[in-house]
């Protein structure tokens, strides 16, 4: 903590002592590395929350790809888009939802078609539904439990309440809490602070301890019976991140939030949210143009790219994880080492196996098969995407390791089109956490992802990006240009108001 106040002091201090010219401003040029949501919603909140009077400010992202959307993109199979990366947005997701409105995208609702779900040990279905129906008010009550009711139809809630009792209704209440302390940051700018570290981010919203222990701990003494947290809990963690229920609490708690009710994604593709705000927010985009280096030249940064070009910029964002990149920062920033988890996205249009899973038909095999957590089992989750016909479905399996042909033909009896994606799709959660700066330098260089070890989603990228857009325009541009205007860190936030 100390480390962190004497962080500050010094920044003030240093800040101070920069002279202030009065003369009109030169334009400045923010620069942001990355074109997934989170790049992209820095560029959007800069643009919505500078006021007409912020001198002309030119916006670059740099993106190494040839297409935006970073995390988030599809695949078609037989035809057909699917999300391949990032694929389900929560109810309360309100920068997505706010997006998805100024962007025209269409919402694609979530399937109401029932489905059923088998946990997977490796020999047995430990606990699967099945289809009956309950006249029972007190069974009807437990199947609007939004978490349980997307997981699985309605009808086979009652066959999970027998199972895990009353826990899954204390797991229901925590993971609630969890989204109610999150909705904190879509208050007003009046009452809610510009947070320069992730620490006092999270402590502010009261989420901060919950990156201090596991789920598996904070579970336990919030009183979930080990059955769940080690079946259903585990499941979900998997599907989610790909990890166990030792990840860290807030992340663990975020991915049993997915797995609630009223799940939904963007008709086409949840990148058409990072495509659109670029497009609307004026910016320049260079795709194909990985940034190389990025040098302090004192009054600015200095880019280069892999195009041998050199870019000059006041604000330097980066907003993709630095964890796998070789960036050379001139001079160098230490960031607390981090570990990406990969997962392996396999699809595969065919027909799995019923023998694989000791059943006789097909139709036997649950739509959705999570896995316990065991290091002999080659896959996390396989999934049933659509059923084309009796004979061919298209599927979305999940693994830590890649899905090898000789694995696949055992887990598959028809197999006629496979796609594969490794990911580096999220951190590797361990509790207590460690959070990178937002500020890597102390002076305008901004890490979008630092706020990724508290929890990885598109629209936890959104709400730290709004905050990094709103340090920028406190630090950099209401200390260097505005100080005559009333560009307050607390006066342009009308626009943020969302309907909960
Ligand atoms: C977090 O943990 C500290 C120390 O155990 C405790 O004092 C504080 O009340 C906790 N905060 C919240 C929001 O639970
Ligand atoms: C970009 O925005 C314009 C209108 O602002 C729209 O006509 C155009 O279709 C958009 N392009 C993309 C690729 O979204
Ligand atoms: C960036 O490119 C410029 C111009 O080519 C060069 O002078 C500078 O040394 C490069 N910076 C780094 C850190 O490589
Ligand atoms: C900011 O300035 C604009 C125009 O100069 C004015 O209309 C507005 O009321 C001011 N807002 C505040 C909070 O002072």
């Amino acid at each position: 903590m100390s480390g962190v106040l004497l962080l500050l002091l010094t920044f003030f201090a240093v800040s101070k002592a920069q002279p202030h010219s009065n003369d009109p401003p030169p334009s400045s040029t923010v620069c942001i590395v990355g074109a997934g949501i989170g790049g992209s919603s820095v560029a959007h909140f800069l643009r919505k929350y500078s006021p007409d009077s912020t001198p002309a400010t030119k916006i670059r992202v740099f993106e190494r790809n040839g297409v935006v959307g970073g995390r988030t993109a599809t695949v078609t199979v037989a035809g057909e888009t699917f999300e391949a990366g990032a694929s389900i947005l929560h109810p309360k997701n309100l920068h997505a939802v706010d997006y998805t409105k100024i962007l025209n995208l269409k919402v694609k609702e979530p399937r109401s078609d029932s489905l059923s779900l088998g946990i997977w040990n490796g020999n047995e279905f430990v606990f699967k539904t099945v289809t009956l129906s309950s006249n029972v008010p007190f069974i009807d009550k437990l199947l609007k439990l939004p978490i349980i009711n997307s997981l699985v139809s309605l009808v086979n809630s009652a066959l999970m309440f027998f199972r895990y009792g009353f826990s899954l209704f204390t797991m229901q209440n925590f993971v609630e809490s969890t989204v109610g302390r999150f909705l904190k940051y879509y208050e007003g700018h009046g009452s809610r602070p510009i947070f320069e570290t992730v620490d006092e981010m999270l402590q502010w919203a009261g989420l901060y301890n919950l990156t201090t222990r596991t789920l598996q701990d904070e579970l336990v003494d919030t009183g979930l019976s080990t059955l769940l947290i080690n079946e259903l809990v585990t499941v979900i963690t998997r599907i989610n991140y790909g990890q166990s229920v030792y990840m860290s609490g807030l992340a663990g708690a975020v991915s049993l939030a997915g797995s609630g009710g009223g799940l939904w994604s963007i008709e086409g593709g949840n990148w058409q949210m990072a495509a659109g705000l670029i497009n609307q927010s004026n910016v320049a985009l260079h795709l194909h143009e990985e940034i190389k280096s990025v040098a302090d030249l004192g009054d600015y940064y200095e880019l280069n790219s892999t195009k041998g070009k050199s870019y000059k910029c006041e604000v330097a964002v980066v907003a993709t994880p630095l964890d796998e990149l070789d960036i050379e920062f001139v001079p160098p920033i230490s960031i607390p080492e981090r570990k990406l988890q990969h997962t392996h996205t396999t699809f595969v249009r065919g027909l799995l196996n019923p023998a694989y899973f000791g059943l006789k038909a097909v139709t036997k095999v649950p739509d959705l098969v999570g896995t316990i957590e065991d290091p002999n089992l080659p896959f996390s989750s396989i999934s049933v995407l659509k059923k084309h016909n009796e004979k061919e479905s298209t599927y979305k399996i999940f693994s830590r390791q890649p899905m090898t042909d000789a694995l696949l033909d055992r887990v598959f009896s028809v197999r006629k089109e496979t796609i594969r994606i490794n990911w580096a799709a999220y951190p590797h959660y361990h509790a207590p956490e460690v959070f990178a700066p937002f500020i890597l330098d102390r002076r305008h260089l901004y890490y979008v992802n630092a706020f990724e070890n508290a929890a990885s989603t598109m629209e936890t990228s959104a709400v730290a990006a709004e905050n990094i857009a709103r340090l920028i325009l406190s630090r950099y541009f209401g200390r260097v240009i505005m100080h005559s205007s009333n560009l307050s860190a607390s006066s342009p936030g009308e626009g943020t108001h969302l309907d909960l």
